[in-house]
C-alpha cells in the first residue's frame, strides 16, 4: 500500500478564539495565524512533501462582518505580495482553488500572476483554498462534464473517478493523505469532500496561531504508524 506522504491538507481554525483568549480583536488572531502558516509552509516544503493545501477562506466566510472580511482580504494582499515570495523562491508552485470570481480584481490579478510565474516549479505545490467550497467545486465540475456530454465531446461511459477528479480545481494534485483541523472542532466544513475520501483525519485542540512544526511532526509520526486499508483486510 502506498504509504509515502505526498499531500497534507489543513483546516486552519481557531484564530478568533486565540485572540479572544488574550483580550485582543479577532484580527490579531488572523495576523498571528498568517505567521504560523508561513512557518508551517516552509517546514512542509523542507520535509520534501509534494503538496500542502490550506483552507484560508471558505465560501461561507463571506457571510462574516464586512470589517473582518476586509481585514482578511488585506492580509491576503500582503501575504500574496511578500510572504509568498519567500515560498516561491524555494521553488514552490502556487495554486489557488475556489470561487475566484468573488475576489477583488487586484487580488485575482496577483493570483493569476503568481500561478503563471510558478507553473513549472515542481518541488512543492502550495495550494491555497480561497473563497473555496467543496460543494460548489463539485457542482462546477458536474456542469462542465454535462456540457461536454451535451455537445457530444464526451461519452457517458468515459465518466469515471479519474476523469471526474480532473474536472475539479485540484486536478493534477494527489488526494490528501492527511487532513488536520486545529481548534478542537471535529467537522469538515465543506473542505475537499471528494478528495478526502481516504484521507487520515487528525483533530487537535491547539488553536491555529499556536500550532507548531513540532506538533506537525507528531501528527506525521502518528500517520506513519496508521494502517490504511482502503476497504481491504
Ligand atoms: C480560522 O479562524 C480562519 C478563518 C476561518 C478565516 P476563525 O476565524 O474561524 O477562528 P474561530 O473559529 O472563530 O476561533
Ligand atoms: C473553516 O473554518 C474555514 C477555514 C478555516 C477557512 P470556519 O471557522 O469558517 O468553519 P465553521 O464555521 O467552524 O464550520
Ligand atoms: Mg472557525
Amino acid at each position: 500500500m502506498d504509504k509515502k506522504l505526498k499531500h497534507i491538507a489543513i483546516i486552519m481554525d481557531g484564530n478568533g478564539r486565540w485572540a479572544s483568549k488574550q483580550g485582543l480583536p479577532r484580527s490579531a488572531g488572523h495576523k498571528k495565524g498568517a505567521e504560523t502558516l508561513q512557518e508551517i509552509a516552509k517546514a512542509v516544503a523542507d520535509m520534501g512533501i509534494e503538496c500542502m493545501t490550506v483552507y484560508a477562506f471558505s465560501t461561507e466566510n463571506w457571510k462574516r462582518d464586512k470589517a473582518e472580511v476586509d481585514y482578511l482580504m488585506n492580509l491576503l494582499r500582503q501575504y500574496l505580495k511578500s510572504e509568498l515570495k519567500e515560498i516561491k523562491d524555494r521553488g514552490a508552485r502556487i495554486k489557488v482553488i475556489g470561487e475566484r470570481d468573488m475576489l477583488a480584481p487586484d487580488i485575482i490579478e496577483q493570483i493569476n500572476n503568481l500561478e503563471k510565474e510558478t507553473l513549472n516549479n515542481d518541488k512543492f505545490t502550495f495550494c491555497i483554498a480561497l473563497s473555496y467550497g467543496s460543494r460548489a467545486e463539485i457542482l462546477s465540475a458536474v456542469r462542465r462534464t454535462s456540457s461536454l456530454v451535451a455537445k457530444g465531446d464526451l461519452h457517458l461511459d468515459d465518466i469515471d473517478e479519474n476523469m471526474f477528479s480532473n474536472m475539479l480545481y485540484t486536478s493534477g494534485i494527489p488526494d490528501p493523505d492527511i487532513v488536520i483541523r486545529t481548534s478542537g472542532e471535529q467537522r469538515i466544513s465543506n473542505y475537499l469532500l471528494w478528495q478526502l475520501a481516504y484521507s487520515e483525519l487528525f483533530f487537535t485542540k491547539t488553536l491555529w496561531p499556536d500550532f507548531t512544526v513540532n506538533e506537525l511532526k507528531e501528527i506525521i509520526n502518528d500517520f506513519n504508524s496508521r494502517e490504511r486499508r482502503y476497504g481491504k483486510v
